[in-house]
């Protein structure tokens, strides 16, 4: 697919099948994710693949956040599951590096992810980017073992799509109606 064509047709997939891709296809995902762009080569990011018995460890770690928060346990044990594979992409912000900006490591991050969202498109594969209260909790931070100032910027969930559940893609404001052009 040519990468025009993957940038303005993709769109979420939520319902994927039970498939797992294999580790190669999602290696090449990781690989187009630390293409992105980053002020000074800090490449803010590190990955975790979950899948299998990791996606219900995943889930159970949710789950024990929630039952702290007085929340039932079970309404989320089971969302990890929603797709055969989960990246987890952590950012490592190395803005106590001088010159750095914080709002850069962000943006590099955030980029990384579409590189994975689009590379999955190209690939035939179904994806989509959630965070949700498992970026935050507790947790789940100790179960993805993160460090001191690191951050879940999102979960990229991957499969196959499921036969027929194509979907239209999502509304977005015209870039004609919020753009400015000067001295055209
Ligand atoms: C950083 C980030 C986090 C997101 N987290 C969630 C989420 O937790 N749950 C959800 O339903 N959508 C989430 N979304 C939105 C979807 O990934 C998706 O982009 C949105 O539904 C629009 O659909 P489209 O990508 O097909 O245009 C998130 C998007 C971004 C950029």
């Amino acid at each position: 697919m040519e990468t025009y064509e993957a940038i303005t047709t993709r769109r979420s997939v939520p319902k994927v099948t039970d498939e797992r891709p294999d580790s190669a296809t999602i290696a090449r995902l990781l690989d187009a994710g630390v293409r992105a762009p980053t002020h000074h080569l800090t490449q803010p990011w590190r990955f975790i693949v979950l899948t299998g018995d990791a996606l219900e460890e995943m889930g159970d770690a949710w789950a024990a956040g929630a039952e702290r928060e007085g929340k039932d346990p079970e309404s989320v044990r089971a969302k990890p599951l929603r797709a055969p594979v989960v990246i987890t992409v952590i950012e490592t912000p190395k803005h106590h590096l001088r010159k750095v900006q914080e709002v850069e490591e962000h943006h590099a991050v955030g980029a990384a992810m579409q590189n994975m969202l689009l590379a999955a498109h190209a690939m035939g594969l179904g994806a989509m980017l959630r965070t949700g209260p498992a970026a935050h909790i507790p947790e789940v931070h100790d179960y993805l073992g993160l460090g001191e100032g690191e951050l879940v910027a999102g979960y990229v969930y991957v499969g196959y799509p499921e036969p027929g559940a194509d979907r239209p893609q999502t509304r977005r404001t015209d870039a004609a109606d919020i753009t400015e052009w000067r001295g055209w």
